[in-house]
């Protein structure tokens, strides 16, 4: 299954900010065992390369890059072992590095023009971040209707109270959030108490896109 696919599978992307990449395998493990194998590590933190590596290492759990803003990012998180590449913004050299790699690159796209932007640069898919304050589903279901083969991983502001109005949408492809992976539980190494926020979001998203 290709990457996208991987996502659209899941439904949920959950989105990762590590400080200490010794705590990456715990919260992997956490992930897995809540019947979510897939993490967004973002590049917010100075842990995010080894997590990545460490993630990525285990071979059970799809690994993502997130907040990757360079081309020299773009490497680092390719060569420990990211399989895509998730960018706030459309920037064209993130996306160009990334496609050289080979790897899948999601980059943000909140605007028409944005859209229209990653489409020239061969996308058919982007991160619609932030999700909350960029319009939210309407906004989606809008830019939707012209732009029909586009499909969407909205972001940003997305937790159990409206994910039902993001997985109504068909253009919709998976969800990201931080919801499930409070960093204060990655913190306090509380991975049983990060599996049974996954557990509950996975059984809500399943209920509300069976
Ligand atoms: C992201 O980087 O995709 C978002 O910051 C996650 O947003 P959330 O914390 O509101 O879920």
């Amino acid at each position: 299954m290709d990457v996208l696919s991987q996502l659209a599978a899941a439904t949920l992307v959950p989105v990762v900010v590590l400080d200490d990449a010794q705590d990456a395998d715990g919260l992997a493990q956490a992930l897995v065992a809540g019947g979510l194998p897939v993490a967004e590590v973002t590049f917010r933190t100075a842990a995010a390369e080894e997590s990545i590596r460490r993630m990525s290492a285990r071979g059970d759990i799809l690994v993502g890059a997130g907040t990757v803003l360079t081309p020299a990012q773009v490497d680092v998180a390719v060569a420990a072992g990211a399989q895509y590449i998730v960018s706030p913004g459309t920037s064209r050299a993130v996306v160009e590095r990334a496609q050289e790699h080979g790897v899948t690159v999601l980059p943000g796209a909140v605007t028409a023009s944005e859209i229209q932007a990653a489409l020239e640069l061969g996308l058919s898919t982007v991160k619609f971040f932030p999700a909350g304050t960029s319009g939210g589903a309407k906004a989606i279901a809008a830019l939707a209707a012209p732009f029909g083969g586009v499909s969407f991983v909205p972001t940003g502001g997305v937790g159990p109270a409206n994910l039902g109005e993001y997985l109504a949408i068909p253009a919709i492809k998976a969800v990201g959030g931080s919801w499930m992976v409070p960093a204060g539980l990655v913190r306090a190494h509380d991975f049983d108490g990060v599996t049974d926020l996954v557990r509950e979001a996975v059984e809500l998203a399943r209920g509300l896109r069976p």
